[in-house]
């Protein structure tokens, strides 16, 4: 079942949830108004590893306006179940500097900041080990990597394809670890009635966080309702809770008044979630054509002790590009630091920094344009799977992209453009980003006037998921935008996936088409005579069929254009251009400013973003805005966004590919391009700060 796009989907419509938030009448978690109500303000271990010997709570307990204070001793028991970082206060151990160790809670913000203060920790410490490493000795092999990809793939002979090739490339590329800074830090609002829990939080996935606080207290999913209807951000760290949500629920319980907990911008670069640092040899063969005929890329990464994720970082290897001999691994430091978790883009991301910068020394290897070099090794079906893909539009983005970037008249050498006292050189990088869908379920009603009230537990995390799903309901229901009225972020709604994996629009896209469509089959059945109390339907979308016979991804180009200060090392961007091909485009307008930010943001990975580890305490140290840099107006230029119209009828009913994430892939590798051919000096270490061009 394809819907065609009528009138509302592809429209640059405005958020119909702008006028709200301009004039801030939309609220977010932290803000929502409640008669009485206490604040919980945690305390975090100086430590890296040990235990609790001493909690002290005397002093913050003798302060008027406490209420209580939560530590592993009195805090209310979790169910066994929670394990990892969210079986928070359940014991004396610590696992990483930053973790929470006790909270107090009191009847003002300010006196539950202050008493969290003077609260006495007094721990039994034990070396720990913060940095990731190489040494083999340290490492191991997770069973899969996030979500459940393989950890290690191999096909073909390596070892005689790299020593039979005309040029090897053999290099190592880096990535720090990097801090998800949603605009709206991490806020949860929990209310304790009799036995049930309302929480306001602001979460990428409503059910989501219902369902870990049913798990956690022992509750039944019923008895938890979670209510996220504005979110100021995620990019997935607000796409599982962490243990904050836990956390103001057992100071509810505790206290027995609804509690607000919002994470401070320091407290989010411990207990939020970060990505991991990386650590990626990558090895091509090919002959003197630039065909490629081996490939390999073996990652290393970090994960917590007392929690394992392992990012996908080495996928992308697995289909970009043909080449008869493949090996991909990733290898895990289990350290003792904060747990690493989802940031935009987890694993395409970092991954294609490396495979895109080893695929320009290849290029300059073979002396063949990038471009071309590209073109040569797209392969007609994925080298991994062996599946046909559903529509694969890399080769158009190229050519369209080198059109608009004025690509042809670039001179290949490097180091040779200067202009006054700035080296000025141009790069490109691939982009992609896999293409799902979740099972989610949506209700449709109609009153007797024909107005539809669409309802359904999506999130709009600034993505603009409000406007798109009325465009979308819109015309499965051949109905105005005008007669729709949609309600998300509440799991009194039917369940949905989450606001995750570029796949929100089309996993809930897809439940609203199966609803109209049922919908518009009853309105056939009554010939159009709706009762007086109306008609209402519900429809759960199913798994994709095609999703085994097809390869799906959306493909894209970064190009950039940088000048580098001969004197100074200072890096400019005065140009961007990333031209897309991710299916139909839902709105124009939002759809531009997901990959605007999706590019800004992968600007700021190259040239600023940076978590500083000091290992002698196991801790970030630059751990806020004033030492965590991310781009600002004035280090963005221009920012071209553009992207081809593709027809995929495999992916979903809307024939929408997701763009959350495919933004940010391969930005940073397109600056690293554009930094070398510049200067001569090519940068294999994120960030690309000016000491390294000097
Ligand atoms: Mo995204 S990192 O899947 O929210």
């Amino acid at each position: 079942m394809i819907i065609s796009r009528k009138q509302a989907i592809g429209a640059g419509l405005n958020r119909i949830d702008g006028p709200k938030k301009v004039t801030g009448t939309a609220p977010y978690a932290y803000e929502h108004a409640l008669d009485q109500v206490a604040y919980a303000f945690p305390v975090q271990s100086t430590i890296a590893k040990g235990r609790v010997v001493v909690l002290d709570a005397q002093a913050a307990l003798a302060l008027p306006g406490v209420l209580a204070v939560l530590s592993h001793e009195n805090s209310p028991r979790l169910s066994a179940e929670i394990k990892g970082d969210l079986a928070v206060l359940q014991s004396d151990q610590v696992a990483y500097r930053g973790q929470v160790v006790a909270l107090v809670v009191a009847e003002t913000l300010e006196t539950a900041r202050h008493a969290a203060g003077v609260v006495v920790v007094q721990y039994e410490e034990q070396p720990h080990e913060s940095e990731l490493s190489p040494d083999a000795n340290k490492l191991y092999k997770p069973e899969k990597v996030n979500p459940s990809y393989e950890t290690d793939t191999s096909s073909g002979d390596i070892e005689g394809a790299l020593r039979e090739a005309a040029v090897v490339i053999d290099q190592t590329y880096t990535t720090p670890a990097y801090h998800n800074n949603p605009m709206e830090p991490h806020a949860t609002v929990a209310i304790w009635k009799s036995g049930d829990v309302t929480l306001y939080d602001s979460t990428q996935g409503a059910h989501a966080v219902r369902d870990v606080v049913a798990r956690a207290f022992g509750l039944e999913p019923e008895q938890v309702r979670v209510i996220a209807p504005y979110v100021g951000g995620g990019f997935g760290s607000k796409g599982m809770p962490h243990p904050h949500v836990l956390l103001a629920v057992m100071a509810s319980q505790k206290v027995g008044l609804p509690v607000k907990l919002a994470l401070t911008r320091q407290q989010m670069f411990a207990v939020a979630g970060y990505r991991t640092p990386t650590i990626q040899r990558m090895r091509l063969g090919a002959d003197q054509t630039g065909r490629l005929s081996a490939i390999t890329h073996d990652v290393i990464e970090q994960t917590a002790t007392i929690q394992e994720f392992a990012e996908q970082t080495a996928i992308v290897t697995r289909m970009m590009y043909k080449a008869e001999n493949r090996a991909t691994t990733h290898r895990l430091a289990r350290l003792d630091v904060p747990v690493p978790a989802w940031m935009r883009a987890p694993g395409e991301c970092p991954g294609m920094f490396a495979l895109e910068s080893a695929m320009d020394e290849l290029a300059n290897a073979c002396g063949i344009d990038p471009i071309e070099l590209r073109i040569r090794n797209e392969p007609e079906i994925d080298p991994e799977t062996g599946h046909p893909f559903s529509s694969r539009g890399l080769v158009a983005c190229l050519r369209e992209g080198a059109q608009r970037f004025g690509w042809q008249q670039r001179d290949p050498r490097p180091g040779v453009w200067v202009e006054g006292r700035w080296r000025v050189g141009t790069g490109i990088a691939a982009s992609t980003y896999p293409t799902r869908r979740r099972v989610s379920s949506a209700r449709i009603r109609v009153d007797h006037e024909g107005r539809y009230t669409v309802l359904i537990d999506a999130t709009d995390i600034g993505t603009g998921a409000w406007t798109v799903l009325t465009q979308i309901a819109a015309d499965a229901l051949d109905a105005p935008i005008e007669q729709v009225h949609l309600e998300i972020g509440d799991t009194a709604l039917p369940q949905a996936s989450l606001a995750g994996g570029s796949m929100g629009t089309a996993s809930w896209g897809t439940a609203i088409v199966e609803a109209a469509h049922k919908l518009r089959e009853r309105l056939q059945e009554v010939r159009g005579a709706i009762p007086a109390e109306g008609l209402e339907v519900v429809a759960e979308s199913t798994e994709n069929a095609y999703a085994k016979q097809f390869s799906m991804h959306a493909f894209g180009v970064q190009f950039a254009e940088v000048r580098v200060n001969q004197d100074s090392g200072e890096v400019r961007v005065p140009r961007l251009l990333g031209v897309f091909a991710a299916g139909h485009m839902m709105n124009a307008k939002t759809a531009r400013s997901q990959l605007l930010g999706g590019m800004s943001m992968g600007l700021s990975m190259a040239l600023h973003e940076q978590s500083v580890m000091d290992p002698r305490f196991g801790d970030y140290v630059n751990h806020d805005f004033a030492e965590y840099h991310i781009a600002t107006n004035a280090d963005i230029g221009e920012i071209d966004v553009s992207w081809i119209e593709e027809d995929d009828p495999y992916v979903n009913p809307m024939g929408a590919k997701g763009i959350g994430e495919i933004g940010i892939v391969g930005t940073a590798a397109a600056i690293a391009n554009a930094v070398y051919h510049a200067t001569g000096i090519r940068v294999r270490d994120l960030p690309i700060t000016l000491d390294k061009l000097l």
